[in-house]
């Protein structure tokens, strides 16, 4: 695997492989990060990762300083992988000058997590787009664990007309449910005890709504109920379309997302269902 150091060591490398898939990471890779590798390797296609934990999508009293930088473990992962190669630039690279043109989301991102990290997704479009300009993919794969930052990304790249297939990987879950997330590592024993409670609330409406219930407020309101109970500071549980619109269709796909803080800690999660076929007659 060949690591890239700096954007021009990425260009010397891109000169050879034209054509890539690219998977962008913040480093402390866990198997849903490998999954997406293993994905992006389906394509056939040289397969790069970026690790850069971006400064401009961190707000003030977030955990920029504190995230978890492991690049020497996060290689030895990649290279098992099966990666071909590691773009690793430094704030400097990414940041020479002050950054001070951004993407302008549009209003889904003050929206869920939005309203909670206000300019966290100005951030995160404004590196992806920076890093998808330097590397150029045909393909970049990114998970449904942070199920708006991919409608984002998705909406980027379609109205941006950037050429990139963006495939989306599917969350993957340790045996108790927890979606597996860099962030995991800062709870206690006590609290990775708990943490699961999410998932299990957000699959309970999932099982609910699959099952025709439609009472979308009473549901979250059950499901804030729990969490609350069990001490977690909820930001919030929200049934919606796929599209992330408000879900008022009966008979539609749904997605139920939720963010919520154990301690110190805040995990995001959310469960699809799919769209509930009418009965044959
Ligand atoms: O999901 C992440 O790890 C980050 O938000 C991303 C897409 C790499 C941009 O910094």
């Amino acid at each position: 695997m060949d690591t890239l150091n700096s954007p021009r060591e990425l260009a010397v490398w891109k000169a050879a492989h034209a054509r890539c898939a690219f998977v962008p990471t913040m480093g402390n890779l866990h198997a849903g990060h490998v999954s997406l590798v293993d994905k992006a390797r389906l394509t056939g296609l040289p397969v790069i990762a970026s690790i850069f934990v971006n400064p401009l999508q961190f707000g003030a009293g977030e955990d920029f300083e504190r995230y978890p930088r492991t690049f020497e473990q996060d290689c030895e992962q990649l290279k098992a992988a099966g990666c071909h190669a590691v773009f690793a630039p430094s704030v400097e690279d990414m940041y020479p000058q002050p950054q001070a043109y951004f993407v302008e989301p549009p209003e889904l991102a003050n929206e869920l997590c939005g309203q909670y990290r206000p300019g966290h997704f100005r951030g995160m479009l404004t590196v992806v787009l920076k890093l998808f300009n330097m590397v150029q993919p045909a393909i970049a794969a990114f998970g449904k664990k942070d199920y708006q930052q991919l409608a984002l990304i998705r909406g980027m790249t379609a109205q941006m007309n950037l050429p990139i297939e963006i495939l989306a990987g599917e969350t993957t879950r340790a045996e108790d449910g927890l979606a597996l997330s860099s962030r995991n590592g800062y709870l206690s024993t006590l609290e990775r005890k708990e943490a699961p409670r999410l998932y299990h609330c957000l699959k309970q409406i999932a099982d609910a709504l699959s099952s025709g219930r439609t009472d979308f407020e009473e549901l979250e309101t059950q499901a804030l109920g729990t969490l609350y109970q069990h001490n977690w500071k909820v930001d919030y549980v929200s049934i919606r379309r796929p599209d992330l619109a408000p879900a008022i269709n009966e008979g539609s796909a749904f997605v139920i997302l939720g963010a919520a803080h154990l301690g110190n800690t805040r995990l995001i999660d959310n469960v699809e269902v799919p769209a509930i076929k009418a009965a044959a007659k």
